[in-house]
């Protein structure tokens, strides 16, 4: 079983993923032939109304799913199911109907998202030309509309992008993917690129018009405390896999795999912090069997021979792993304190993973 098709929440879906991959060819013919795995079988439900929160390690392939949802890439192989339709190899009128005008992206940087030579009016209204909504005068009263939506003046809509502010800017991309009347916006780190007092105005707006427009959201970002208070669910992602979908409270204060172990310690005081060892490895040639293997804390042998399937580990929780649950906080916190010898990792692609008696051992942890 995977978690597409079992999503916790109760509402009907909005999104429907199923066994995603996106490779990038990166040379070679035959045999020599490279490939760059950045996304590999994603299976993933998303309810009307809800927020995903999509986490991960730099690289591990958040931004790359949500370009391949809204069809900025060609899948690899997977389907994806949007209200209700096969939209994997839409094209033409149909991707410009059933994808471009309801699923929309708000990006990182609004700054390089805006033309520096268009006015707003014109840069809000270009969805809406491309989608040939509207005439002229109707396409001025919506950006209107959608400038005061965000909070802004309407008369805003005669500036140019750069006399704004970073928090403006980026209310203007959120109008600007709000335009066409989406119902799924995805959100790629949105606050990433602002002050810590302006992300929280563009949380609360985000908030607001999800409550007011029923709008779905996939939130991916680096930011486990906003995740902790935006999000219904967590999808934890590394090196191109879904290794754990759990509801957000619970993600965090149980977490099943081992690398949300890792994330949802570093919530907690530094004593009690989970640090795996070494770095993520290459997408080109990631490990055998379960991706985490080289960094996990409790990787033995079967580790290496089989890759863990997203499989359902209670209700409206999927992880990907053998031993889910065993690198819980609740033993991080009360096992002894690991001397530096204790700690046992495999340190490459190719090292083969320790094997673990009786019980695993303790985690690594942070010198308080
Ligand atoms: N257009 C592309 N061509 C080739 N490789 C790509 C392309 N886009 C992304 N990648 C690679 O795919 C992998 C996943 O990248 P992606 O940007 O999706 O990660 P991410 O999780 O969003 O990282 P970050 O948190 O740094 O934004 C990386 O190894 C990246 O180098
Ligand atoms: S216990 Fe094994 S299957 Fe689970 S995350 Fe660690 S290496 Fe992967
Ligand atoms: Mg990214």
């Amino acid at each position: 079983m995977t978690a597409s098709g079992e999503t916790a929440a109760a509402g009907e879906v909005a999104l429907r993923v199923s066994d995603l991959t996106k490779h990038f060819p990166m040379g070679g013919w035959g045999r020599s032939r490279t490939v760059l795995r950045a996304v590999d079988g994603v299976s993933l439900d998303i309810s009307q109304g809800e927020t995903v929160g999509l986490v991960g390690e730099s690289g591990s392939g958040k931004t790359t799913v949500g370009r391949t949802l809204i069809r900025l890439y060609e899948p690899t192989s997977g389907r994806i199911e949007f209200e209700g339709r096969d939209i994997t190899r839409a094209s033409g009128a149909r991707l410009r109907r059933d994808v471009r005008r309801r699923m929309s992206m708000v990006f990182q940087n609004p700054s390089t998202s805006l033309n520096p030579y268009l006015r707003l009016g014109s840069a809000l209204a270009e969805p809406l030309v491309v989608q040939r909504m509207g005439d002229a005068a109707w396409r001025r009263d919506r950006v209107a509309q959608m400038l005061e939506l965000v909070g802004l003046d309407a008369a805003m809509a005669s500036r140019y992008p750069q006399e704004l502010s970073g928090g403006q800017r980026q209310r203007v991309g959120i109008a600007r993917a709000l335009i066409t009347d989406p119902s799924l916006i995805i959100a790629d780190e949105p606050t990433a690129s602002l002050d810590v007092s302006v992300q929280a105005q563009i949380v609360n707006l985000l908030e607001r018009l999800q409550r007011e427009l029923g709008l779905t959201y996939l939130f991916i970002t680096h930011d486990l405390a906003l995740i902790g208070h935006i999000s219904h669910r967590v999808a934890v992602m590394y090196l191109g896999r879904l290794v754990e979908l759990s509801p957000t409270d619970q993600l965090f204060a149980e977490p099943l795999h081992p690398y949300s172990a890792v994330l949802a310690s570093t919530r907690g005081t530094p004593e009690h912090r989970i640090i795996p060892a070494g770095e993520i490895p290459s997408p080109i040639d990631p490990p055998s069997g379960c991706v985490f293997r080289t960094r996990c804390p409790i990787a033995r042998q079967r580790c290496a021979a089989e890759a863990p399937p997203l499989h359902q580990a209670g209700p409206g929780r999927f992880v990907a792993c053998h031993f889910p649950g065993e690198l819980g906080l609740s033993a991080a916190a009360h096992s002894a304190r690991p001397q530096p010898a204790d700690i046992t990792f495999a340190s490459s692609t190719t090292a083969q993973p320790q094997p673990v008696a009786a019980a695993p051992g303790p985690p690594h942890r942070e010198k308080g």
